[in-house]
């Protein structure tokens, strides 16, 4: 996006000067249709209930197309709307045509809508994508997001969601980058770029909304908005920064979260909203509260009503209303009785004109026949990005010399996942189509394989033996789809058991009993916990939710044209009790171990079962030769790296680091640079990754940044755990 020129900046100051009040807390307040008609449910409720898979999307569609949608268009045309949420660009227009040409000012809505991981492309989910390690693929799918989102007049996405989650039982995790800063703030990064970033053309860019401000993922217990309590430094070295990072990379927008952070909601909480974002880091975007929050925070019991709801929130920086219209009713009246200052409706209205004129909505409020029409059919470009992508993030946990399958094998393809097409858009991808949906079983037939599909089973409801007995006699090796529905992560989808669900465990045993060999391809918005299944099965594949193109990358995957190099960004535990579990915990004095007084479970083992960062290939990689070269900003950390297999493949080189002697207790690991490498069969290759002495230090517990002489442990390795070591002392 561009920056505002003079000319936008004398603009924003004559429309201030000429708004009325009530003009101006139009701009605060952003709406979704009511849906008017025998039930009384916002469509905001209703997109929800779609998501969390109360209802299905064709209810949902039979219900949209039979409801009667109040747009408030007599609101609208007293200016009394600043955005609305929806991506009907034909509504879009209409509804833009009411604020530009019969309003007074005739200033523009911001029409935003949840474009998180692709809009008529779907991509994998963000858990999935970062996995790939490399930003740039993450940069491109935000980008014909964005191209695509802008030809249907949706301008303003509510993404990324950039939570750090460390607990796989939160059904959010599946939406963001995992569980570590480093790489989340890297992905922050390029989103924002992808996002925000075609200066060329308006009609490619739209304005990113960082979200969930802030530590929404640390919900207590992994339950969905739940509260949250932390020390300050845990705060600032591991929630914020990929907010931080996003921020400086220019992002336009940020949505606060629903949780309380030590006992004050982030909708009303001053310390993150104004002094750490706006003052300290200088956003100079708008933030706009998350759906119903402001209410919300009379049920958190911390504003006695609407009014005192709306003082607080407006006066700790929160500039958009998001569906309670609460701003609408009494900002007014709290500043009329010198209950709040004008100088806050002021501010957040000069913010929220800003990132409309920087979106380039003066000039052009309107989406053409042409453009609405455009991506009826997904352009080739944004199909094979999608398939590299989804092929790209899958990650071979296990592999017993079963794969790759042969092409001329006979695959007995079960499991209900695999060929239900809307099932491979994963949690939140409302735009996509089941039209563009490539499922698991016609990517096998696409890729010419020689396959026999039985349902079975599927993550809820019970075994068709039948078909099991079917399945079992046919093939010579059984391809089985299990894992989780995109409705069981997601929005309100935390679960407290994270096995597989349902009976697919007895499923896959009755399967492995036949004798044949049985490969098991995931589908699943969260790490699951796989112990039972990694100690039966010959082969795991971990596909997650792919995107449009799944079955062709899966496919791919299985027969070997395309050998798996996508890793971990999430720890897997070994079992549900041990969440939360992540690789980068801060150094206990008793580390678990095998003797009793450590900090260990009786019943449970003190590893995880995948460790961040893990990925297998169909080659293997040799590290060796690791060497520090220390110079005055930085440390030069090579290795000699080596395909020693017979396959070429792709290897994510992680650097990490330990801080082994700090006036904070620091975590085991951190990681602090990745270099995703391409050898071919027998290469060997010298990979240098730099540590900058800047990255080294840390937060304390009053948000002040140290940077520390001593003792650090450098590693360099292909995961979290198996790494090469060496002492380094920086004096
Ligand atoms: C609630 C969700 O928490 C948020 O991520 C989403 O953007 C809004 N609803 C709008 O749909």
């Amino acid at each position: 996006m561009k920056a505002l020129t003079d000319k936008q900046k004398t603009l924003i100051d004559e429309l201030l000067e000429k708004m009325t009040i009530d003009e101006k807390i139009g701009q605060m307040n952003q709406i979704s249709p009511s849906i008017v008609g025998g039930f009384d449910v916002s469509f905001e409720e209703l997109i929800e209930m779609m998501t969390d898979g109360r209802i299905s999307k064709e209810e949902f569609n039979n219900l949209m197309a039979g409801a009667k949608q109040d747009f408030h268009d007599d609101v609208n045309r007293a200016g009394g709307l600043g955005s609305v949420l929806i991506s009907d660009p034909e509504i879009v227009n209409r509804l833009q045509k009411i604020a530009v040409e019969e309003t007074r000012l005739g200033i523009p809505l911001i029409i935003g809508f949840d474009v998180i991981h692709g809009f008529r492309t779907v991509f994998p989910i963000a858990l999935a994508e970062a996995g790939t390690f490399e930003p740039e693929l993450f940069e491109k799918t935000g980008r014909i997001a964005a191209k695509e989102s802008r030809a249907s007049g949706i301008v303003w996405h509510f993404a990324p969601m950039i939570d750090i989650s460390r607990d796989a039982r939160w059904g959010r995790i599946s939406e963001g980058p995992g569980e570590d800063p480093y790489l989340a703030s890297v992905f922050a990064k390029a989103r924002v770029r992808g996002l925000q970033n075609d200066d060329e053309n308006p009609e490619n860019y739209v304005a990113a909304c960082l979200k969930h401000y802030v530590a929404y993922g640390a919900c207590e217990s992994g339950r969905d908005y739940n509260t949250t309590s932390m020390a300050k430094s845990m705060l600032h070295n591991t929630y914020l920064p990929p907010f931080k990072a996003a921020v400086e990379e220019g992002a336009a927008t940020v949505m606060a979260a629903f949780n309380d952070l030590n006992g004050v909601p982030c909708t009303v909480n001053s310390y993150t909203l104004r002094n750490i974002l706006k003052e300290s880091y200088g956003f100079d975007g708008f933030v706009v509260s998350d759906a119903n929050a402001i209410k919300e925070c009379i049920i958190h019991g911390i504003a006695e009503d609407e009014q005192d709801a709306a003082i607080k929130a407006a006066s700790a920086g929160m500039d958009m209303d998001m569906g309670t219209w609460i701003y609408s009713k009494e900002l007014k009246p709290a500043v009329e009785s010198g209950k709040l200052d004008i100088a806050y409706i002021n501010e957040a209205v000069r913010r929220i004109l800003s990132i409309k004129m920087r979106l380039g909505l003066f000039e052009k409020p309107y989406v053409t026949e042409e453009e609405m029409h455009r991506y009826d059919k997904l352009p080739k470009e944004h199909l094979a990005h999608a398939l590299e992508v989804a092929e790209k993030s899958v990650v071979l946990l296990k592999n017993d010399n079963v794969l790759p399958l042969n092409k001329t094998s006979k695959i007995s393809l079960v499991g209900a996942l695999a060929d239900i097409p809307e099932e491979v858009l994963g949690s939140w991808a409302l735009s996509g189509r089941a039209k563009d949906c490539v499922t698991i079983y016609q990517g096998l037939k696409n890729a010419g394989a020689d396959v026999l599909y039985h349902p079975c089973c599927g993550p809820e409801g019970e075994i068709n033996e039948i078909e099991v007995q079917a399945a079992i006699s046919e093939g010579d090796v059984i391809v089985a789809v299990v894992g989780e529905f995109a409705s069981m992560s997601g929005e309100a989808s935390s679960r407290a058991d994270i096995t597989l669900p349902g009976k697919q465990q007895e499923f896959l045993k009755m399967l492995l009993d036949s004798g044949k060999p049985v490969v098991a391809v995931l589908m699943n918005g969260r790490p699951l916990a796989l112990s039972w299944e990694n100690e039966h099965l010959p082969a795991i594949l971990e596909c997650w939710h792919l995107g449009v193109q799944m079955g062709n990358a899966v496919a791919h995957i299985l027969f070997g044209d395309v050998n798996p190099s996508g890793k971990l960004s999430c720890t897997f535990p070994a079992m549900t009790g041990q969440c939360p579990m992540y690789y980068n915990s801060p150094k206990t004095g008793r580390p678990g171990s095998k003797s009793k007084f450590t900090s260990r479970y009786l019943d449970a083992p003190i590893e995880p079962l995948y460790p961040f960062g893990y990925g297998l290939s169909y080659t293997s990689f040799e590290y060796s030769d690791m060497n520090i070269q220390e110079e005055k900003d930085c440390l030069k950390v090579s290795v000699l790296l080596k395909n020693t297999g017979n396959r070429d493949g792709a290897e994510v080189v992680q650097l990490y680091m330990h801080d082994v002697n700090a006036s904070i207790v620091r975590p085991v690991k951190e990681l602090k640079g990745f270099s995703k490498e391409y050898l071919k069969a027998g290469e060997s290759r010298k990979v240098t990754i730099i540590l900058s002495k800047d990255q080294m230090g840390f937060y304390d517990d009053d948000a002040v940044y140290h940077l520390e002489n001593g003792k650090f442990i450098i590693y360099i390795g292909g995961n979290s755990k198996e790494c090469l070591e060496q002492k380094i002392t920086i004096v």
